[in-house]
Formats: C-alpha cells, sequence, structure tokens
C-alpha cells in the first residue's frame, strides 16, 4: 500500500433547510474539491448518502453526481455504512489510492435531512425486525446508554454539560456552522427533554449540507496543493447490530477495535494524538468514544468534558470546528466535512480555532448505534 494525502477539499455551508436540491449539494461540493485540487477529473468517485431512497425518492446518487459534476464515464459507486456512511466513501477513496488502482479518487457526501422527517429513515440503521418494531430509534437507544452510564459510574447529568458548551462555542467561528451562538451550562440544563435523560443540546440536529474531499499519492501530492495532509490510515470494525445483543454495550467494542487497528497500523498512541474529530452526535456518544478509542479509562470520559480537557486549550480538543453537535451531522456528509476540518487544523488554517499544536489528528465516525464505526487518522 502506497501513501496518500489528501490534496482537495470543498465544504458548503449546513443549513437547517437548504435551498439547493440534494443533487445540486452534492455536485458543488464535489466541484469545491475538485478546484481545490486544481483538476477537472479523477478517476473514481465514491457517494455518501444514507437517506435520499427515502426522503428524496432517488437511488443511484453516485452516478447521478458524477455525471452532474462534468465526470461522466467515470467509475462513481456509492458507499454505506448507515450514519458512518460518509467515513465509508472516505474509506473507499483511500483504498483505492493507497492500493494503486487509481492517482485521484474523491469521496463525496450530501444529505438533505430537512426535506421529510428523518426519524424513521434514521432508524432503520437498527435492526428492522427486532428493535425498529418496539419503537427504537437513535435517540432512544442513546438515551438508554446514557441512562445505564450515569447510574453504573454514579455521574450527574451535570458533568455532561461541556460536550455541547464546546461544539457550540467552537462553531461560532466556523461560517460552515450550523448554530453561531454560544451557550451556557443553564442553557443546556433548562433545554427541553428529548428522551431521558438526553435533552435539546445533547443532540446533533437535523440538517442539510455536503462536503467533499480529492485523495492523491503522497509523493504527487505537491503537484495538487502546497498544503497536502496524509491519511495515515482508515480502519472498520463491527458489532452486533442489536445493542441488546452485546455483553458490554458501554464498551463501544467497534471503536475499540477500530482505534486499536489503526493504532497497530500507524505505530502511534492515544498519546500521539493531538485532536479527535469525535462522533459527537450525542454527548454520551462522544462520552464513549473518548473512552473506547483510548483517551480515558472506561467509566471517566466524562472527566475529559468536566475538567475542560476537550476544550481548544485542554489536553485532547474535541469538535475543533463545532463537532456533530453545532457543526452539523448532514449524515452521509459528516465525515468529509470532519475530514476538511481536520485538514484545516493540520495546515495551520483553523482561523480562530487554531490549535497551537496539531500534528495528528483522529476521526471517528459511528454508523447506527455504534455498530460498525470508522477510524481514520491524518498527519501534516
Ligand atoms: N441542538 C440544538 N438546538 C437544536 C437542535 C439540536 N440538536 N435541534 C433543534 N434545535 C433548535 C433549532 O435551532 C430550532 O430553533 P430555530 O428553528 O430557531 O433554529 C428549535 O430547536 C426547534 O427546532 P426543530 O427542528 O423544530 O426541533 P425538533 O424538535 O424537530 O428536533 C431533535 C430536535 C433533537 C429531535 C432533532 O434535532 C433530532 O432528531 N436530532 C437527532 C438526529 C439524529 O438522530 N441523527 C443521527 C444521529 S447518529
Amino acid at each position: 500500500m502506497r501513501s496518500v494525502s489528501v490534496v482537495g477539499v470543498g465544504q458548503l455551508p449546513v443549513r437547517k433547510q437548504a435551498t439547493a436540491s440534494l443533487r445540486e449539494l452534492g455536485v458543488r461540493a464535489a466541484q469545491l474539491a475538485l478546484e481545490d485540487a486544481g483538476v477537472d477529473r479523477v478517476a473514481v468517485l465514491f457517494a455518501g448518502n444514507m437517506l435520499s431512497d427515502e426522503l428524496q425518492g432517488q437511488k443511484h446518487v453516485a452516478t447521478l453526481i458524477a455525471s452532474e459534476a462534468g465526470l461522466h464515464g467515470i467509475e462513481a459507486l456509492q458507499v454505506r455504512a448507515a450514519t458512518a456512511t460518509g467515513a465509508a466513501a472516505l474509506r473507499m477513496a483511500y483504498l483505492a489510492v493507497a492500493s494503486g488502482d487509481v492517482e485521484l479518487a474523491l469521496a463525496v457526501g450530501f444529505e438533505k435531512m430537512s426535506t421529510a422527517p428523518p426519524t424513521s429513515a434514521l432508524a432503520k440503521a437498527m435492526d428492522a425486525e427486532l428493535e425498529v418494531p418496539t419503537g427504537a430509534t437513535l435517540i432512544s437507544q442513546n438515551a438508554d446508554l446514557m441512562r445505564a452510564y450515569l447510574e453504573r459510574y454514579d455521574v450527574a447529568y451535570e458533568s455532561f454539560v461541556n460536550f455541547a458548551i464546546n461544539a457550540h462555542r467552537n462553531a461560532t467561528m466556523n461560517p460552515y456552522a450550523r448554530f453561531q451562538s454560544e451557550i451556557s451550562a443553564k442553557e443546556v440544563l433548562e433545554s427541553r427533554i428529548v428522551n431521558a435523560p438526553i435533552r435539546l443540546f445533547d443532540c446533533s440536529p437535523i440538517c442539510d449540507g455536503a462536503a467533499a474531499v480529492v485523495l492523491a499519492p503522497t509523493d504527487a501530492a505537491t503537484a495538487f496543493t502546497d498544503y497536502p495532509v496524509r491519511v495515515l490510515t482508515g480502519t472498520v470494525a463491527t458489532d452486533w447490530l442489536r445493542v441488546e445483543d452485546r455483553p458490554e454495550p458501554l464498551a463501544v467494542e467497534a471503536a475499540r477495535l477500530s482505534a486499536q487497528k489503526a493504532y497497530a497500523q500507524t505505530g502511534l498512541t492515544p498519546d500521539d494524538v493531538d485532536f479527535f474529530e469525535v462522533h459527537d452526535a450525542f454527548s454520551i456518544m462522544a462520552c464513549l468514544l473518548l473512552e473506547a478509542a483510548g483517551f480515558a479509562e472506561q467509566g471517566h470520559g466524562w472527566r475529559l468534558a468536566a475538567e475542560g480537557e476537550i476544550f481548544r486549550e485542554g489536553r485532547l480538543p474535541i469538535a475543533t470546528l463545532g463537532g456533530l453537535k453545532a457543526r452539523g451531522h448532514p449524515i452521509g456528509a459528516t465525515a468529509l466535512y470532519q475530514t476538511c476540518e481536520i485538514v484545516q487544523q493540520l495546515t495551520g488554517q483553523a482561523g480562530t480555532n487554531q490549535l497551537a499544536h496539531a500534528e495528528i489528528g483522529m476521526l471517528q465516525s459511528v454508523g447506527g448505534a455504534a455498530a460498525t464505526v470508522l477510524t481514520h487518522l491524518f498527519a501534516a
């Protein structure tokens, strides 16, 4: 396998209701990434979109975007891993270049969640026969996890508020973010209960957006950009699809296995990671991933939030440009936004949110209730 770098990025502002159509979102993000790389052609496009079948009545979106983005005739495939779909597109693009099969690959994610209420379509990430008929949703499954966590480790809900405060503070300086205002602990604590103990600010929002990246072999990267960022690895691991089948749901085994593979493949350890673009779709998931990826002992992830270690000036900054919670989580696009943000941090282009020390960045993306987890590591 050869070394791979990000050589072009493109992102559109995440909005509650984009005026652009689904295809316009995907095409525009793809074109922005191509322009950034200074190319008008790639060999392959991998499309990340979870919900268009149900919300827009549109399948076959990879070919749709390729043809409308001026890439007629190229290989174009849709990739899916439920709510980790964008990361799956990124991994396929990474493998296509790393294997030597192609010289340039495009991963583009786009999602228009606002077209119709997406909750039942999102729930299809779970077991349709055994979980969905009980009324379970991704929100209720995360609420179950949070309730179990608070009880098992005897932690107060208040210990989680910094996950939301940090994300919303970091989003204020990100022009692509869905939310642009800081929030206080009082606002978090007084926000409405969505599914106890989860409150509104524990959740990522329903939103629309698109983002894309172009990948090339590292030894050719400077032909496309002055600011290449290496993709050190991309890994995937899975768990039992049904949470109730897992012997230890709070251990988030797929995240642990995926992170361990990434560390083993790169020779890095959690101590080497300077910042973590975590899948903070819910506060509890951010906490569990901090533990599973090796940044805290099980039962102690909340401390990194409560003690401010997740802030930009802390030991392990997370959600440095707003995270899923405040930049937004337009599902198929999310991991591509995270990749764009990691590139910004590693190349000194994160503006006011620039971290003082950013050499290694980690991305984790979670499918469903952590049944599929992808980990990517990046270096300047
Ligand atoms: N965080 C902060 N504020 C939020 C928010 C969120 N997640 N969701 C909505 N709001 C705010 C909005 O800003 C809105 O005010 P505005 O219109 O002035 O901007 C207000 O609350 C009402 O928004 P609305 O869209 O009507 O909220 P809702 O009740 O329909 O949805 C949730 C709230 C939490 C149910 C919805 O955001 C949700 O389902 N989130 C989870 C999505 C999910 O499961 N994703 C996959 C995870 S892997």
